[in-house]
């Protein structure tokens, strides 16, 4: 979803800053933008605060301030994380240090460097998990629900600057995270498809868009309807 929603920026002519903990994939997506070497990759482990820091200082040199930022980057456990029996420490630790913690870092660093004007967002990537129950996904659901909450919070501080801050709850999107389970299951919901990273890109760039003025606070399913069952 990070690289669709890159591209789609891209698109209209924006400077992007990239930022992964895998190298190789930040390179393919910075290689998939038009005009490549205008775009920086930064290696960013995003549940570390160190890491996040020496990122957002290497975009602050490079931009000195962002109009939009979009904090994208997450993981999941379809083996650790339930029946609640089998979550371990471990598990637990892991996705709540990279969705929450990470989250919570990377919007500390972002908000710092946003521009503080009535056209500039921020954009969390909660999930489906925050609005409806999800079977087996216990740390990752409570993290996720963490992460509206952290918008909704950032949203109220921010506001007064005009900076807006929303959140999104995709539902099932084909991408590297999901491959595996929605081989073998079909999302449940309105539309009886998964959605794919343009569709969610679109969504976030209209969010972003400084017409959509008076979105602030929000926690905004794009599930296909599947939080509406
Ligand atoms: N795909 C879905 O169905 C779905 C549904 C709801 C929410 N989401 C959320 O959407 C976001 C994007 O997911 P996606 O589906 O594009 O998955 P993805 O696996 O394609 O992308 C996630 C990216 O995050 C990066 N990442 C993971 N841990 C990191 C860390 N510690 N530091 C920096 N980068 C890290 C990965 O390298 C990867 O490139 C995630 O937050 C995910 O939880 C996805």
């Amino acid at each position: 979803m990070g690289r669709a929603s890159a591209q789609r920026f891209a698109s209209r002519g924006d400077r992007i800053i990239l930022a992964d903990r895998n190298t190789d994939l930040l390179e393919e997506s910075r290689r998939s933008l038009p005009n490549p070497d205008k775009h920086l990759g930064l290696a960013m482990d995003i549940a570390d605060r160190y890491s996040v820091e020496a990122g957002f200082s290497v975009a602050a040199d490079e931009v000195g301030e962002l109009d939009v930022a979009i904090l994208a980057a997450g993981i999941v456990d379809y083996h650790n994380d339930g029946p609640l029996e089998k979550v371990t420490d471990e598990a637990w630790e892991r996705l709540v240090s990279v969705n929450l913690r990470g989250a919570f870092l990377t919007a500390q660093a972002a908000y710092r460097l946003i521009a503080k004007r009535n056209t500039s967002s921020i954009v969390l990537v909660a999930s489906i998990a925050s609005l409806i129950g999800q079977k087996k996904l216990y740390a990752y659901s409570a993290a996720k629900s963490g992460v509206a909450s952290l918008a909704r919070t950032l949203a109220m501080e921010a506001g007064k600057t005009g900076v807006r801050v929303n959140a999104i709850s995709p539902g099932a999107v084909a991408t590297s995270m999901t491959k595996d389970v929605l081989q073998y299951s079909k999302p449940l919901n309105v539309l009886g498809r998964a959605g794919q990273p343009e569709e969610i890109a679109a969504v976030l760039y209209g969010i972003c868009d400084p017409d959509a003025s008076f979105l602030t606070g929000a926690n905004i399913a794009v599930d296909g309807g599947a939080a509406i069952y």
